[in-house]
């Protein structure tokens, strides 16, 4: 293992020309061999291994290495299984490993703020918490294989259009506790080997230069030291973006940026220690991350039955009246839907991969139950409703005991690049539905698609299946799903609202081409239909199983010696058939002096039970996540005061609730100024009561704390204000003085 002293040795042997051209990558995908210094290479992620084998393209355009597709993480989030995300990555790793990859760009961690974001599929989910729990496993497993990781696209990326020049425009507490702190969380849990910049900027100031999120964030306060890669193409300034703290470019512009750096150094704009600061970090990425030996085989077949089994596990069951679903063996069948035989398992854009063997939806319900009605019902590049594709489906569809409708958004209205303007399904597919509803109303939707859909039609329709881009075994996976092989237990990482409108940033999303407002602050997804108490089409969290689970014994202990609060709840599987339950708990502050959202996702754990069995489900919450960002102060903190935890199976499906109080945090003395409120003093009267004799005060307060009506007026008022009352200003000034001195030394 090389030491500090090692690198350094290697750095002093290098020219300032061989430093600068380390920093640029040699290609579209490697960094450059400069003497004893390997080349790296990199590829995309986050679901597959996109490997190039010729040219270079940021977007999937040109050929890459035949390999698993697997899931989109928006619907892998949908486990919320921890140990499954670790598993995943594992396998990720062993790819790469046989693929000579040495870091794979991944995992896709943007807060999905708009469901119009046109790469939400690549993401995990609206919630911070969730996004960094599952987002750490993803790392551990790639790198415990050896293979450098590089969570994306840091930070505040969260729109498609004019990403690489638009602002992001966040105030500090939303920037901090929404969009930084799942890569704070990444960073000091599982330091990744890089992280990926954004394109955009933030505050204004492009990501690439941005210091105080690249140098005095990440590196000052979360200790990060791996090495931050640009986005591919985001360098305007290559000068700039190295003071700033971007230390490696890609795809490299050897010819542009080598003479740059070197002519920057040398007039003494750009202090060599900084170039020196970047090539260390490479060093010690490409010594830890340097592939030995021959790449190992790896066995397609069974890779592609891990894609099957995490798709199954994660597809989401939105909907089941009449237990329509799972589907009955001997019922007569109607298989609806284009997408059946062409299924959407993947995105356009860089995450796409070559897939080794795509197995649709409508072989694999072939294989479980023969022969079936089929018909098209619409096409992809027409989204207007084809009256002939319609009445075909509708024959087809007539008299069967069971319709499964495919539907979803088609690639060319989802992809990387650019947002949707639109979550409702195309013209031709919601003509489709209404016509087959009125022949028939044993129907089961099962969607395609990277992220939400508006289902005003859902009351149409008995059964309601999100698969999202289910990767390559997507048929296989469908059919385990919906013949109940595999009974679903996946549950939504987003909210799926009623309709766009409804949405926390439907004001500003996209209205401007330069501007991204976030208005909406810290009311991002949940938080904020909670917090108004908005009904949504399905919330977070949300997703049904083919058995019931019951809640009892629920237990809630703060540890106040341990900094932590202990929950305990009883989980019971009350129906026939085995099944798993993600048991969720969402914190409410009622503590703090500031807005907060009604429900925040704070632990959650994932239970598989057999018919008729319990488990008790122990979750820790540290204090430490209760922390709020402190914009005045720039400091997270707790607050001792009154907290709730809601403990349920989605954020609105809560079972029960616990009231619980946090004491025990220090918390400097309480000190008044003018402006402190006559409610503080009332409130503080015993411990102030000598210099409220003083003063003369006590006989106001007695009036004020008698009169209810007075007290309502006069509670909030400043001190400064009794100046109304005959009080003289000079005479306040010294009352807060001395009051002060007693609330600190209680003397
Ligand atoms: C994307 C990245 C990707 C890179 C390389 C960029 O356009 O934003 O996520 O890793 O291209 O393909």
């Amino acid at each position: 293992m090389k030491q500090e002293a090692d690198y350094r040795a290697q750095l002093e042997q290098l020219s300032l020309e061989d430093k600068a051209t380390l920093l640029t990558g040699a290609n579209f995908w490697n960094t450059a061999k400069v003497s004893d210094v390997n080349e790296i290479l990199l590829s995309d992620g986050p679901s597959g291994i996109r490997k190039q084998t010729e040219g270079g393209d940021a977007l999937g355009l040109t050929g890459s290495v035949e390999t698993i597709a697997f899931p989109c993480l928006a619907l892998i989030a949908s486990t919320f299984d921890k140990d499954l995300l670790r598993k995943y990555g594992e396998y990720l790793g062993q790819i790469a490993k046989a693929e000579k990859v040495n870091v794979l760009l991944g995992p896709g961690m943007n807060i999905k703020r708009s469901p119009l974001a046109g790469r939400n599929f690549e993401y995990l989910s609206e919630d911070p918490f969730l996004t960094a729990e599952l987002a750490i496993q993803y790392i551990n497993g790639v790198e415990s294989q050896g293979i450098g990781t590089s969570p994306k696209h840091f930070a505040a990326n969260n729109r498609e259009n004019e990403r690489f020049t638009s602002s992001s425009n966040i105030q500090p507490r939303a920037l901090h506790e929404i969009y930084l702190s799942a890569f704070k969380r990444v960073v000091e849990e599982a330091q990744p080997a890089t992280i990926m910049n954004s394109y955009n900027k933030v505050n204004h100031v492009l990501v690439v230069e941005n210091e105080y999120l690249l140098t005095d964030l990440l590196r000052s306060q979360w200790n990060y030291d791996g090495l931050v890669v640009s986005d591919w193409g985001a360098v305007k300034d290559r000068v700039k973006s190295l003071r700033a703290g971007l230390d490696l470019e890609m795809p490299g512009q050897p010819d542009y940026s080598i003479p740059q750096v070197v002519e920057a150094v040398r007039s003494g704009k750009l202090d060599e220690a900084l170039v020196d600061r970047s090539v260390l970090r490479l060093l010690k990425l490409i010594d830890k991350y340097t592939l030995e030996g021959e790449a190992p085989n790896y066995n397609k077949d069974n890779y592609h039955e891990f894609a099957r089994t995490i798709a199954a596990q994660s597809i989401v069951l939105l909907q089941n009246e009449d237990n329509i679903l799972p589907l009955k063996d001997e019922s007569s069948k109607a298989v609806i839907g284009a997408f059946a035989k062409h299924p959407r398992y993947q995105a356009g854009g860089s995450s796409k991969v070559n897939a080794y063997k795509v197995v649709t939806p409508f072989d694999a319900l072939k294989e479980v139950y023969g022969d079936f009605a089929y018909a098209d019902g619409y096409e992809f590049e027409n989204l207007d409703a084809n009256q002939q594709l319609i009445d075909e489906a509708v024959e087809a569809a007539k008299g069967k005991d069971e319709v499964i409708l495919f539907a979803g958004f088609p690639e060319n209205v989802e992809s990387e690049g650019f947002d949707k303007t639109s979550i409702v399904l195309p013209d031709n597919q919601v003509a489709l539905i209404d016509a087959i509803a009125k022949v028939n109303p044993n129907i089961v939707v099962v969607l395609q698609n990277g992220s939400v859909v508006a289902t005003p039609w859902r009351h149409q329709v008995k059964g309601l299946v999100e698969t999202y881009l289910a990767g390559e075994a997507v048929g296989e996976a469908t059919a385990d799903v919906l013949s109940g092989k595999v009974n679903p237990s996946g549950k939504l990482a987003e909210t799926f609202p009623e309709r766009i409108q409804d949405t926390p940033s439907y004001l500003t999303f996209n209205r401007s081409t330069e501007e991204e407002n976030y208005m909406e602050g810290i009311f991002v997804g949940y938080r904020y239909y909670a917090t108004k108490d908005l009904p949504v089409a399905f919330p977070f969290g949300h997703g049904l199983s083919y058995t019931d689970f019951e809640y009892t014994d629920s237990k809630v202990n703060v540890d106040n010696d341990k900094d932590q609060i202990q929950i305990d709840v009883t989980v019971k599987n009350v129906g026939s058939v085995q099944g798993a339950e993600v048991v969720q708990v969402y914190l409410q502050n009622r503590a703090s002096n500031i807005e907060m959202a009604a429900r925040e996702l704070k632990a959650f754990e994932r239970v598989e039970l057999e018919a008729g069995e319990s488990k008790t489900v122990s979750l820790v919450i540290p204090f430490e996540r209760l922390k709020w960002y402190n914009p005045q102060t720039d400091l997270w903190q707790i607050d001792n005061g009154d907290y709730t935890v809601h403990i349920g199976s989605s954020v609105n499906d809560i079972h029960t609730h616990h009231d619980f109080e946090i004491t025990s945090i220090d918390e400097p003395p309480i000190q008044l100024s003018l402006d402190s409120s006559l409610k503080d003093i009332i409130d503080l009267q015993d411990t102030l009561s000598k210099e409220i004799d003083e003063f003369g005060f006590d006989e106001m307060i007695h009036k004020m704390t008698s009169e209810p009506n007075l007290r309502v007026l006069a509670e909030p008022a400043p001190i400064r204000m009794l100046v109304m009352f005959g009080l003289k200003l000079s005479d306040l000034v010294k009352f807060v003085e001395k009051c002060n001195v007693r609330l600190k030394t209680g003397e």
